[in-house]
């Protein structure tokens, strides 16, 4: 337990006093779950968190913590984090959004003594049970008067300018960098299947771009896996896979040098196939029996390619597993076929067969020939196919993509068309979309809209729909602003 609560007292920003007080915010919440008040590493981040405090609130009096559309701020300040700290807030921030916590409020004359206190209440938020009224309640019982909640949504009407701006600056740079993801792989496929050692520093970069983006707001990078119109599939692929592993990665919770473990592995899985014919790889028709054969080499092949491609290290362990195992599959029917039936089939494997599945049946690139509606393959997968996957990490990712994933079209009850860009955080029916058209054709300035609004309740996403079907480009669509 000491060791991991002094690993977060070491973790460090300097600068401004905004930033330090939101740092030491974080630092107290998370140590605040783990461990009890008279701890005496919570004491001294309490006392800490209370001396920024008192240097920020000496001079503007109240002082307030708040979180909108992934960027945080300090009486209206905002502040930017450091990336350390930032995978803690951001589960702390996730809570928040699940309970409509937008954040608090440290009304002049807090007393250091009601500081632990507050951690406390804060870190026994329950996202499922609590909401902003129920939380304010018991605060309010617990004699914590000094101390106002904010609502999520008065938050963002607040800085609705700031949410806006903010969101449009995520998803340029989730673009730029998921492309660079795609360069990237191209380069290193074209290095495998030359058989030459290639030098992954660049892909574990990409990687760790791309985690900071699943961390901060996934469907900036969500919404691009739905493009498909690649001269070739296979690099995009590669691509989407990482991003979906990431993001279960991150609900899970798990750390960042495993997250980069977990992407890298992601990103190679399909590595063996750089060992295949390219015709079959690129086979516009659908595979016949020996097509499957030869395709099932991949997994031993992918193995074996990283193995000998990349210096050995955890990442390169890590990604031969996965390219070995991501076929098997828990009831061991897929391939290659194991004659131990008891094998343990390791986490990142099973995250990254159910990512990669969804992926290939949605996008009818990979393996099949057609492509399926996400809400289609999602059914499917819970269904027909769900021996195959893990249960538990499959309702995870059903819960990312939800039942309108970003980035793809949906008809509303108004009879607007719209692309769906965030799957609504608490209502997955609720989403927020980009309206591009409606009876008389498309819209000449696309409209932005948060269906989850009360002002928006008229407005009712009835069912995905097709673009091809409209004659719309989808990726048009999204890279349009
Ligand atoms: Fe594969
Ligand atoms: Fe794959």
């Amino acid at each position: 337990m000491n060791i991991e609560t002094d690993q977060i007292q070491t973790r460090k920003l300097g600068g401004k006093p905004e930033q330090q007080l939101l740092n030491s915010f974080f630092v107290a919440y998370k140590t605040a779950r783990i461990i009890d008040e008279n701890n005496k590493t919570y004491i001294r981040q309490c006392k800490q968190f209370y001396e920024h405090l008192r240097q920020i609130g000496s001079e503007s009096g109240a002082v307030s913590i708040k979180t909108v559309a992934g960027r945080y701020f300090v009486n209206e300040q905002m502040v930017r984090f450091g990336d350390t700290g930032l995978s803690g807030a951001m589960s702390v921030v996730r809570e928040w959004k699940a309970v409509g916590l937008g954040g608090v409020v440290l009304i002049d004359g807090i007393e250091e003594k009601d500081i632990a206190r507050l951690f406390k209440f804060l870190s026994s938020v329950k996202p499922g049970t609590d909401n902003v009224e129920r939380l304010s309640a018991r605060l309010k019982s617990a004699d914590l008067t000094n101390v106002r909640l904010l609502s999520a949504r008065e938050v963002d009407a607040e800085h609705a300018g700031t949410a806006e701006e903010a969101r449009r600056e995520f998803r340029m740079a989730a673009r730029s960098n998921f492309f660079r993801a795609i360069n990237v792989m191209q380069e290193n496929v074209k290095g495998l299947s030359d058989s030459q050692e290639i030098n992954v520093s660049k892909t574990k970069r990409v990687v760790h771009t791309l985690i900071d983006h699943v961390i901060r707001d996934e469907s900036s990078l969500i919404e691009l896996t739905a493009i498909r119109d690649y001269d070739d599939y296979t690099y995009a692929h590669s691509v989407n896979v990482c991003v979906y592993a990431l993001t279960v990665g991150v609900r899970l919770g798990l750390d960042r040098p495993r997250l980069a473990q977990l992407g890298f592995a992601a990103i190679f899985h399909d590595a063996g196939k750089v060992k295949l014919p390219t015709d079959l790889i690129r086979k516009p028709d659908k595979f016949d029996e020996e097509d499957w054969i030869q395709m099932q080499r991949h997994p031993l092949l992918g193995a074996k390619t990283i193995l000998r491609g990349l210096k050995h290290d955890a990442h390169s362990a890590r990604a031969a597993r996965g390219a070995f195992e991501h076929h098997i599959g828990p009831d061991k029917s897929g391939y290659p076929h194991l004659p131990d039936r008891t094998r343990e089939i390791n986490l990142f494997s099973r995250i990254i067969s159910i990512v990669d599945s969804f992926d290939a049946l949605t996008s009818g690139r990979v393996y099949i020939k057609k492509a399926i509606p996400p809400d289609e393959v999602l059914r499917k997968m819970h269904f027909q196919m769900h021996a195959k996957f893990d249960a538990f990490l499959l309702k995870i990712f059903t819960d990312i993509v939800g039942i309108y994933p970003a980035g793809s079209l949906v008809l509303l009850s108004t009879d607007e068309v719209a692309l769906v860009l965030t799957s609504g955080e608490t209502d997955h029916t609720r989403p927020y979309v980009k309206i591009i058209g409606n009876q008389q054709g498309p819209l000449p300035e696309p409209q932005w809209v948060d269906l989850s609004l009360p002002e928006e309740y008229e407005r009712k996403v009835v069912r995905l729909i097709d673009p091809e079907r409209y004659g719309l480009n989808l990726s048009q669509l999204i890279l349009r602003d």
